[in-house]
This record gives C-alpha cells, sequence and structure tokens, in this order.
C-alpha cells in the first residue's frame, strides 16, 4: 500500500509523536523521528530563540523529519473584555495562596506572525503544522516553496475544507477524544465536536490531501484502526505524557497515571479556548464561569498564578491537566521504547 506522507517525509512508520507545548522536548521529538516516525516540537508558547535553540539540539539527535508547531489564533482583543466578574470569580484562590491582587488579563504569548515565519524560511523543517487555523495563504506558499511541508489540525469537515482551501499539504483530524486544546477555528467555540471515527472518515472522503487521526489514539490497535479508516497516520499526544523526555510536571503525570476513561472534560476556563482536561477542583469549581473568561490565551494570565503554589503543595488542584479521552493507557516507559510497543502491535494488528 503506497502512503504519500509516509513516503514524502521518509518515515516508515505511520505515527506522529504530537506537538505538545510546554511538554514536548527534543529528547522526545527525536526518540519519535528516529524510530522511523514523525516526532514534533509544540513551540506555540516560546521566544523565537529558543525555537532556534531547540532545533539545533533537534538536529544534533536526529537526521529524519521533524515538525515544529505554532498557533495561528486571533490576538486576543481585549479592549471589550470586562475583567470584573472573572475577578470576582478568582478572588477566594488567590487569598487562599496569599497570592495579593489579581493581575490585568495579558496575552502571555503572541501567534504566529512574520517573524515566525522568517525563522520558519531559515530553518526549514520538514513539517510545519497549525493550531487554530492556517496562516495567510502567501505564508502557506512561501513555506511550500522552502519545502517545508504545511498541515493543520480540523474538527470538522468544514474546517478541513477551509485547511484544503488555505493550501495545506495535509489536514490533522482532530476528534473529540483529543487531549488538550481543540483546534477548533470555524463555528462556535463551546459547541461540541466529532469523535475521531466519525471525523476522520469524513474528512477522508471530503477533502484530497493526506489525513492524519488525532484523539483517543494510545495504542498501535489505535493505530491500525484509524489506518482502516484511510487516515495515512495517527498523531498521538497523551500516550507521550509520561515518557520521561516529556516535561510533563509530577502531579500531572500522576493524574494521568490515575485517570480513568471518563474523567476528563473540555472546558475554557484555564486559556479562553476550549482544551481537554482530566477534571479538578479548579475544573468543578470554576467551569459554569466559562463565559466569563478572557479572550485566548489573556485567561492564562490570570490562572497560572494558581499553578505553582499548588503545584509545591503536591496538589493537581489548579493545573490545566491536558490530557485526552485515552490517557489511562499510557505508558511511563521511555519514548523509544513506547515507539517499539506502538509499532509492534501497529504491525500485529494490521497484519
Ligand atoms: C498536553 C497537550 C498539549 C498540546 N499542545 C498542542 C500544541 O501545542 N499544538 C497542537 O497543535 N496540538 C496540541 N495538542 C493536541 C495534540 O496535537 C493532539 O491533537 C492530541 O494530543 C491528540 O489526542 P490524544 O492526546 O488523545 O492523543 C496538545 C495535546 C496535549 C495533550
Amino acid at each position: 500500500m503506497t502512503n504519500a506522507l509516509l513516503t514524502r517525509l521518509g518515515l516508515t512508520v505511520p505515527i506522529i509523536q504530537a506537538p505538545m507545548a510546554g511538554i514536548t522536548t527534543p529528547a522526545l521529538a527525536a526518540a519519535a523521528s528516529n524510530a522511523g516516525g514523525l516526532g514534533s516540537l509544540g513551540c506555540a508558547d516560546l521566544p523565537l530563540d529558543k525555537v532556534r535553540t531547540l532545533v539545533e539540539d533537534m538536529r544534533g539527535r536526529t537526521n529524519h523529519a521533524f515538525n515544529l508547531n505554532f498557533f495561528v489564533n486571533q490576538p486576543a482583543d481585549l479592549t471589550h473584555y470586562d475583567p470584573g466578574p472573572m475577578g470576582a470569580r478568582l478572588a477566594p484562590y488567590y487569598a487562599e495562596f496569599g497570592l495579593g491582587a489579581i493581575p490585568s488579563p495579558k496575552a502571555p504569548y503572541a501567534p504566529f506572525g512574520a517573524e515566525g515565519l522568517a525563522l520558519l524560511l531559515a530553518l526549514r523543517p520538514a513539517v510545519a503544522s497549525f493550531h487554530f487555523g492556517l496562516p495567510d495563504r502567501a505564508a502557506v506558499q512561501a513555506l511550500r516553496d522552502a519545502g517545508v511541508m504545511v498541515m493543520g489540525s480540523a474538527t470538522s469537515v468544514a474546517e478541513a475544507r477551509a485547511l484544503q482551501d488555505g493550501g495545506a499539504d495535509a489536514v490533522i483530524a482532530q476528534g473529540w477524544e483529543a487531549g488538550g486544546h481543540r483546534g477548533v477555528f470555524l463555528g462556535p467555540l463551546d459547541a461540541p465536536g466529532a469523535g475521531t471515527l466519525a471525523l476522520t472518515r469524513q474528512i477522508v472522503q471530503a477533502v484530497n490531501l493526506p489525513v492524519i487521526a488525532a484523539g483517543g489514539i494510545a495504542d498501535g490497535r489505535g493505530v491500525a484502526a484509524v489506518m482502516a479508516l484511510g487516515a495515512n497516520a495517527a498523531q498521538i499526544g497523551t500516550a507521550f505524557m509520561l515518557c520521561p523526555e516529556a516535561t510533563t510536571k509530577p502531579v500531572h503525570r500522576r493524574a494521568i497515571a490515575n485517570a480513568k476513561d471518563n474523567d476528563t472534560t473540555v472546558t475554557r476556563i484555564f486559556s479562553g479556548r476550549p482544551a481537554r482536561v482530566i477534571a479538578n477542583r479548579f475544573v468543578r469549581e470554576m467551569g459554569d464561569a466559562a463565559a466569563l473568561a478572557a479572550p485566548f490565551p489573556a485567561q492564562h494570565s490570570l490562572t497560572s498564578p494558581l499553578r505553582q503554589p499548588s503545584h509545591d503543595k503536591g496538589l493537581d488542584d489548579f493545573l490545566p491537566l491536558y490530557a485526552g479521552q485515552a490517557a489511562g493507557m499510557a505508558r511511563a516507559v521511555p519514548a523509544a521504547e513506547l515507539m517499539t510497543a506502538l509499532i509492534a502491535e501497529w504491525r500485529a494488528s494490521s497484519a
């Protein structure tokens, strides 16, 4: 069976280690690439000089293809945002940890723009993937002309078509099961989306591009399942979060290791955009206040001061415990070992 995506990137297995801002490292991504898959670095929240350093590190670890990922959200527009109601809800938690005044909301990082494009054109990774849409057509064309394969996440068939129309080389079908932020960029932020099974198949039928399935895939059987639906590869996130090469915090690791199938939920309360997390105290008590959240990613600036004191106390109460519905299947093994297992399972179940 020919697989245009694998051939183009020189991959030997249809497994993409998902970009995860704040979690992925060159050691993790290189292990995935060196095993024949595609390693990815989540770069969205990093200063561009740090991205450059990570890519140098990456190139010291692998000669194979890898992916750099960025966010292309609209900049947070705070002109009409009233921080009062959210501040009133957060005040008791700030008091609990003795944190003083609640800061004014501010975006902690900027979306992908001209400087990010210039850096990508200089670094020329094999793949650049984007969340929350695509850069403008000229930027996409410039990347393609430079030999960089451009991918984007779609949470609906309409978004997959929009990515195809915007010049993408491949579409990531991100199902409702997926951990972390939903890549939604058309339609209402809070609407529930289609699951990976239904979404992947319908996107495969709707576009003429390679499709990568993401969401709830945690072993080789899951990879084989989405390949049977017509996907060209599986993108796996949460299942890599217990690898020692990931920077997942200890309390987050514990929550993932203990997670059951129905422990996760989608909420906007941490960042302002919907993300799948393991439900904790903050989600339970503040979930109804999501409509008061500052626009993404400025809400982070209001909720992140609670994280360190919570973490210092060994509590996972205030951390965004990003994880997909298959979190309980994550294995605490080195990334190379995980890749070996995923590949063996995929081969055994597609024979
Ligand atoms: C902790 C975490 C962080 C994530 N960060 C990003 C990111 O920076 N960029 C991105 O495109 N996707 C991000 N995602 C989503 C993944 O690309 C992918 O869609 C998802 O992990 C697939 O579902 P799974 O976690 O069930 O495997 C993140 C996912 C997780 C769990």
